[in-house]
């Protein structure tokens, strides 16, 4: 996935208006992951997945720092998130399909906080983007 100068220019963008809002927004974009794709819960069953608690809020938190550690390395993504990347793939072994619906989950968080921003043009270098981080995270597996 390729992102033009003109994607990493919205991406950038979109996440200085995310700003501090981060953590809620990872939390968030968990707790519609695990409502409107139950199978997602299956990779946390050492997790309370209950509406808000303080095991989503944490996750939502780390999720959300590891998309803004991309975002600071949009150059080179795979090498800010190698370790995610062996975790994802060795150990964790998600399925890839899942991560299509984070990235949604993740989308629709923001056009809802910020419907304005989120033109079509910001919605497609997003999305792109989160293919990008999906594509490391999910290159090592074997
Ligand atoms: C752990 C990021 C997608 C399942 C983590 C951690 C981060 C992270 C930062 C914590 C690593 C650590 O503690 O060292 C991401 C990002 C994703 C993504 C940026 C995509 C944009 C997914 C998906 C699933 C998943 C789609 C499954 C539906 C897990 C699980 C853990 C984990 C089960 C371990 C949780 C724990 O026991 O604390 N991920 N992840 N991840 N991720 Fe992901």
């Amino acid at each position: 996935m390729v992102l033009s100068a003109a994607d990493k220019t919205n991406v950038k963008g979109i996440f200085t208006k995310i700003g501090g809002h981060g953590d809620d927004y990872g939390a968030e974009t968990l707790d519609r992951m695990f409502t409107v794709y139950p199978q997602t819960k299956t990779y946390f069953p050492h997790f309370d997945v209950s509406h808000g608690s303080a095991q989503i809020k944490a996750h939502g938190k780390k999720v959300v720092a590891a998309l803004v550690e991309a975002v600071n390395h949009i150059d080179d993504i795979a090498g800010a998130l190698s370790k995610l990347s062996d975790l994802h793939a060795h150990k964790l072994r998600v399925d890839p399909a899942n991560f299509k619906l984070l990235g949604q989950c993740f989308l629709v968080v923001v056009g809802i906080h910020h419907p304005a921003a989120l033109t079509p043009e910001v919605h497609a270098s997003l999305d792109k983007f989160l293919c990008a981080v999906s594509t490391v995270l999910t290159a090592k597996y074997r």
